[in-house]
């Protein structure tokens, strides 16, 4: 299958960064938001982003302007209507992305493949919400995406290897890594992540260390580049604290219980970097 003509939904944090790996890799993406504003905000971080690239001799001044000149911005999901692949990266909503799938599967050609980039909800069942479920696949794109090499693919249990095997390309495409998982709660990384968080922030709350000592025992102690409390509060609290309640609700398995400090932090309103205040304050 060829793919020439991208969407990707939702111009936030991951959305921009999804939007300019296509760019870059020679696709023309248009770049679609309910938000004018959030689609501004996604485009001149590209082209900083890009233009920096190009001070630092990573990519060469004409390159920028082609990969610039392949986006364009859109409010309107109907202009999905002529693309070979859709990547939503909407807020992480259950119902949000279920109505977006089923709208993308009237509006879009009948062969495009429709990927999600949720870091935890289920893909089987965004998947069941449409008429071509061996079509939607989960893209699961790591934050910050010009720079991550990961793409998590996963696979619903309706997706097809025909399905499979055009994302797998397209992510070699994108100079990106894939490795194959099946749908269960969290995927694998953040399965493994954030269990690891979570235990940290345990420690904590039993008193065992301070945040900046657990840091300090992952970072020098197991190569870690960046300690988990400061990691959790780079991702979010609240983010933090969703995903462990899929991993709960999920495995139906004590051992995914979110920590009662997670909890009050984020009840706090305490949320990492985003909010000023996490583990760590911030400016
Ligand atoms: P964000 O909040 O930065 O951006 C979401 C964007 O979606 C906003 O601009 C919003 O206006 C737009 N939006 C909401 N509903 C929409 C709709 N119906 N139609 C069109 N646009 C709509 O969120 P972020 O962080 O970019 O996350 C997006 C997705 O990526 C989520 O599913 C999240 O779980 C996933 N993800 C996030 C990572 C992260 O580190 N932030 C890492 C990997 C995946």
């Amino acid at each position: 299958m060829t793919i020439n003509q991208v969407m990707v939904i939702g111009a936030g944090q991951m959305g921009a960064g999804i939007a300019q790996v296509f760019a870059q890799a020679g696709l023309n993406v248009k770049m679609n938001d309910m938000s004018q504003d959030a689609l501004d905000q996604g485009l001149a971080g590209i082209e900083k982003r890009l233009k920096r690239a190009v001070e630092k001799g990573k990519m060469t001044e004409e390159d920028q302007k082609a990969a610039y000149g392949r986006l364009e911005t859109t409010t309107n999901l109907k202009d999905a209507s002529d693309c070979d692949l859709v990547v939503e990266a909407v807020v992480e909503n259950m119902d949000v992305k279920v109505s977006v799938f089923q709208q993308l599967d009237e509006i879009t050609p009948s062969h495009a493949i429709l990927a999600t980039n949720t870091s935890s909800l289920p893909i089987t069942e965004i998947a069941a919400a449409t008429k071509r479920p061996d079509q939607v696949i989960g893209m699961h794109f790591m934050n910050p995406v010009p720079v991550m090499k990961l793409v998590e693919i996963i696979r619903a249990i309706q997706t097809s290897d025909e399905t499979y095997q055009a994302i797998e390309d397209m992510t070699k495409q994108l100079e990106k890594t894939p490795v194959e998982v099946e749908d269960f709660p969290g995927f694998v990384s953040n399965r493994i992540l954030m269990p690891m968080i979570n235990e940290a922030i345990y420690t904590v709350h039993e008193g065992v260390a301070s945040p900046e000592d657990v840091d300090a025992v992952m970072k020098l102690g197991m190569n870690h580049p960046m300690g988990p409390l400061t990691l959790a509060d780079f991702i979010g609290l609240d983010t933090c604290l969703y995903i462990m309640e899929v991993l709960h609700e999920g495995f139906g398995d004590s051992k995914y219980r979110p920590c009662p400090l997670l909890r009050k932090y984020v009840k706090a309103g305490w949320l990492g970097k985003k909010s000023g205040r996490g583990f760590y304050t911030y400016d």
